[in-house]
């Protein structure tokens, strides 16, 4: 198909953003600041830019190459590389497929807080049971999805310049803005506890930043290295294929090097900044233990502590839960335009029916999804020992079993069989420089193929 008719993006400002855009989500909101404060505060951020800068960099590099070496969905693109790698696009392509029908139901979810907080109603979302209460319904859970599906299905409908990359540069500027406000915000916060002292934000902020080694042995350090590893993947949105996609679109005169460190910088720092945001203010209402991760902290704990800012805490809420809007659209339409390029380069659709389908399909299996808390309720456990719904089972799958495998073939293709040059010289192609390039050979060789396989085995149950 020509360049043209494939859809481009058109500048290097726009990819990034519209990388960004997909990279930040909920992974950097909800689970990052839980992580950070967990894994001892400042060392949790210390391990996770040095594998940011590392290994997270190599995977980025790797999958943006791909695609801008091959100009395909990642369906095809991996068989363009080598004819019998080809499954792994197929692997790569159902992740996307797999993950958009839940990551709209929670975009769904988040649709629903905000609105919630903009009518002024933040108080009742405090309540304890509310947030149960609305998603075992039948109808509000499913409707707010389908509603959240919309909105990315015209963004990818209308194409990749004027749907996502414009999208794109108008929401994560917002977005940017509204996560540095809400910071700043947070770290004013005071209340006075039930021992009369007074703590404020800036208490909290400590908590977050300063490495705690104490109580640190060798094998917490082990699991800090995992949980970090296992956010970066998640976070970068590695290995499901979005990448290769929007790297085909990336124009030949674009320095690859450049966007990519400007893309693992505005994630990395989101997800900094979303700690800032989150931890001082739990810490000075909640007090030190009351961080927790997924839903909970979104949909339970973020509401109730909305409401104990007083006045200020509705207007805070609305902003919060728009920015966390932006940033489920964003990744969301990524995840739906992963799978329409493949539709259109496999199916041979046009972009409009590939997209129309794809989002029927996603639709219905969101709703599925939406009443696996209601008429299609059941319990499964998982290999590590978590268990979970529906929702729960399509994550695991998707992220903890495919998204290993994705990664650790990838490594083994470029590593080993067609070596590491054959994104180097993407890479290169204009005569730019490659910073890190003796780092991406090493990595994409040994170390990244070998991480991955720890991760995968701990999902496995196996270590
Ligand atoms: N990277 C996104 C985040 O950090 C999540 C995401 C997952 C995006 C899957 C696209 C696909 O939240």
């Amino acid at each position: 198909m020509k360049e043209k008719e494939r859809g481009s993006f058109k500048g290097s400002i726009g990819f990034v953003l519209a990388a960004a855009g997909s990279a930040v989500g909920l992974g950097n909101i909800w689970r990052f600041p839980y992580l950070a404060a967990r894994d001892g505060g400042g060392l949790f951020l210390v391990v996770y830019l040095v594998l940011a800068l590392t290994f997270g960099f190599t995977m980025l590099t790797a999958e943006v190459a791909i695609g801008r070496k091959t100009k395909k969905s990642p369906l095809s693109a991996y068989r363009q590389l080598k004819k019998s790698w080809g499954w792994i696009g197929f692997l790569s392509c159902l992740v996307p497929f797999l993950i958009m029908p839940y990551y709209c139901a929670i975009g769904g979810w988040v649709l629903k807080y905000f609105i919630v907080f903009l009518t002024g109603q933040g108080p009742v979302a405090a309540q304890d049971g509310f947030f149960g209460g609305f998603i075992t319904g039948q109808m509000e859970p499913v409707i707010y999805m389908l509603i959240f599906l919309a909105s990315c299905c015209v963004v990818v409908y209308v194409g990749v310049d004027k749907g996502i990359e414009r999208s794109a540069k108008i929401l994560m500027p917002i977005l940017f803005l509204m996560v540095v406000g809400i910071a700043i915000f947070s770290l004013t916060v005071k209340s006075t506890g039930t021992d009369g002292k007074l703590v404020t934000g800036l208490d909290g902020l400590k908590v977050y930043m300063i490495p705690s080694l104490k109580g640190v042995g060798l094998k917490d350090f082990f699991y800090i290295v995992i949980d970090a590893l296992t956010q970066l993947f998640y976070s970068l949105s590695i290995a499901m294929g979005i990448m290769i996609a929007y790297g085909s679109y990336v124009p030949d005169e674009a320095n690859l090097a450049k966007s990519i460190n400007q893309i693992e910088f505005f994630d990395t720092m989101v997800a900094f900044l979303a700690g800032v945001m989150i931890i001082p203010a739990v810490y000075v209402f909640m007090g030190p233990d009351g961080m927790s991760k997924g839903p909970s902290l979104m949909f339970v704990s973020l509401p109730k502590i909305f409401l104990a800012m007083g006045p200020a805490g509705n207007v805070i809420g609305t902003v919060f839960f728009a920015m966390v809007l932006f940033a489920a659209i964003t990744s969301a339409v990524s995840i739906l335009e992963a799978v329409v390029s493949s539709f259109i380069d496999e199916l041979k659709l046009e972009r409009k029916s590939a997209t129309v389908l794809e989002t029927v399909i996603a639709g219905i299996i969101g709703v599925v999804v939406c009443l696996g808390y209601n008429l299609l309720y059941f319990e499964v456990k998982f290999p590590n020992g978590t268990s979970g719904q529906i929702l729960d089972v399509m994550d695991y799958v998707s992220n903890y079993i495919l998204m290993p495998i994705v990664s650790i073939a990838t490594c083994i293709l470029i590593g080993w069989a067609l070596k590491p040059k054959t994104v180097v010289e993407e890479v290169t192609k204009n005569g730019e420089k490659f910073g890190r390039q003796r780092l991406f050979e090493i990595m994409i060789r040994y170390i990244a193929p070998a991480l991955t396989v720890i991760i995968l085995m701990m999902s496995l149950g196996i270590l």
